[in-house]
């Protein structure tokens, strides 16, 4: 008796949740696309074998595909039972439709709307969602998923439904941190015997999870803390098992398919010499920039990678992760990159990091080093936007300055405006709203959310907030700024 309880008991918790490796071992998996230049694109995915020469064909039209890209990027580590494949498609038509097949015994057609160039005054929207994980009944199953436009919103968990269901709402995505939630395996007991795998098994069911919306929009990240690690419990990082530290999945997905920055869109010289700086400086897909019609967006790590940062080694979280550059190569980055921004050509300036400095709920929501270390350069250059997440909420602040709201408010402020848009939701749930904080203007957290960013004209920037489950506006603002100088520099 003892012995078949015991032994069904091991069965019960010893089932890791993989998915089931596609016959031809070419099958393309967990695609997912990006912004890669000016006029390309990366197409990212996985394999469960290592391909000696990936590629894409692509063209106008999805019976026409005669065009070619290839490259040599196949790489895994240890415990990865997948390899990472890029390729870039370069010399596209801007603001265009192209169709891509990856080349694979066993795969099909997608699409794809290459990038707006800098400049272009067509309004457009962006989502963002933030601290996105696994969808199912329980938080780590597949059974839900179908493709465009029928995803099944999964129980309550319903942000990657909904961005299916809307998929012609926005042109892009940004997700600045915390995929997945695989170091979060250990919170289901049929895990624990099997951490190794079951953090395999949590990103690969995610990302397979994701590439519908990633596979046909632009996938813009950045790191999480819960990329750092194999698990989230403090000073455990000595024991992961090889490439499970260190932001590895992350690196090896992300790594060659994430921009550094855009040659200038400005006559200006000064300009052009600060971005072709900030090209040498960028690390993606920790740092970097890329312009979007109206917008230079400015993807940043607030994880390592600068004074006190929270997963470097020593740091507070005991996460162990980075440095990624030399001392101070992120913010030389930021310094260039956001000195670079001519406003006469990309009026607005947005910016996305993980971890916010303003939320509500209290001190243990921010991260003062990441104030310390990059405020005063966001206010500098002007920032219209800063987009953050790690709280498990919907936030908006007013445009801030060193925690005091500008008099100014939403008409044409020189502080930027910040929000928190991490409630896409995962295992660990949603986090209170908490106790108030100066310069908050909406805080939800009953349900699971997300963000549209609206970039309506070259003066008025929309923020609206949805819920996941039936794409309600929670709420709605409008920024205003006049952008009557090309260069900003602000004391
Ligand atoms: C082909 O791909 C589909 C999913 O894209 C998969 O279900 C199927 O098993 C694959 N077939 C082979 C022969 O690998
Ligand atoms: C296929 O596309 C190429 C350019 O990519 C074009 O020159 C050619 O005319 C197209 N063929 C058809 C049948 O549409
Ligand atoms: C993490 O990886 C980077 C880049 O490979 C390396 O320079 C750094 O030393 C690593 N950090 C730790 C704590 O192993
Ligand atoms: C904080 O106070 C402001 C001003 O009264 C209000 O608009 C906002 O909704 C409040 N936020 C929370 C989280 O209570």
């Amino acid at each position: 008796m003892f012995f078949l309880l015991l032994s069904s008991f091991v069965l019960a918790v010893a089932a890791v949740n993989y998915p089931a490796i596609p016959n031809d071992e070419t099958t393309p998996v967990q695609q997912h696309i990006a912004i890669k230049g000016p006029d390309s694109m990366s197409i990212g995915w996985n394999t469960y074998e290592k391909l000696t020469k990936p590629c894409v064909h692509y063209g106008f039209s999805s019976d026409n595909l005669t065009q070619q890209a290839c490259s040599t990027t196949s790489i895994t580590y240890a415990s990865s039972r997948t390899y990472s494949n890029a390729v870039t498609l370069t010399e596209l038509t801007p603001a265009t439709t192209y169709y891509y097949k990856i080349v694979s015994g066993n795969s099909t057609v997608d699409h794809f709307f290459s990038p707006r160039a800098a400049g272009d005054t067509t309004p457009f929207n962006m989502d963002i969602v933030i601290d996105l994980g696994v969808y199912g009944a329980d938080g780590f199953t597949t059974t839900k998923r179908d493709t465009i436009p029928n995803i099944q919103p999964a129980l309550e968990h319903t942000t990657i439904g909904s961005l299916a269901q809307n998929i012609n709402d926005y042109e892009l995505v940004v997700h600045p941190g915390d995929f997945a939630y695989a170091d979060d395996w250990y919170l289901r007991l049929g895990n624990l015997l099997d951490g190794k795998d079951a953090y395999e098994a949590i990103l690969e069911n995610f990302y397979e999870q994701l590439a519908p919306i990633a596979g046909r929009k632009a996938y813009m990240v950045s790191p999480g803390n819960h990329e750092a690690d194999c698990t989230e419990l403090d000073y455990t990082s000595g024991l992961c098992p090889q490439g499970q530290s260190n932001f590895t999945d992350f690196m090896n997905r992300f790594g060659h398919a994430m921009p550094s920055a855009f040659p200038s869109s400005s006559k200006n010289s000064a300009a052009q010499s600060r971005a072709a700086k900030a090209a040498g400086l960028a690390n993606p897909p920790f740092w970097y920039s890329f312009e979007y019609g109206m917008v230079h967006v400015t993807m940043f790590d607030t994880e390592t990678d600068f004074p006190n940062a929270p997963d470097a080694p020593g740091g507070s979280a005991g996460l162990n992760g980075g440095p990624f550059g030399f001392t101070n190569q992120q913010l030389e980055f930021l310094t260039a990159d956001l000195a670079s921004v001519d406003r006469t050509v990309t009026p607005w300036l947005i910016v996305a990091g993980h971890r916010p400095w303003y939320s509500t709920g209290g001190s243990t929501n921010i991260c003062a080093p990441c104030q310390t270390a990059f405020e005063s350069l966001f206010n500098k250059y002007g920032v219209d936007l800063v987009i953050a997440g790690h709280v498990h909420n919907s936030q908006r602040f007013l445009p801030m300055g060193n925690g005091v709201p500008d008099p100014a408010g939403m008409n044409n402020p020189t502080a930027p405006m910040y929000i928190i848009a991490g409630g896409a939701g995962n295992i660990e749930g949603v986090s209170k709203v908490g106790a108030n904080a100066t310069g908050n203007a909406f805080a939800y957290a009953d349900e699971f959310s997300y963000a549209q960013v609206q970039v309506l004209d070259k003066q008025h920037l929309g923020v609206e907030f949805l819920k996941s489950s039936s794409g309600v506006v929670l709420d709605s603002s409008v920024l205003y700024k006049e952008h009557g100088v090309a260069f900003v520099v602000q004391s």
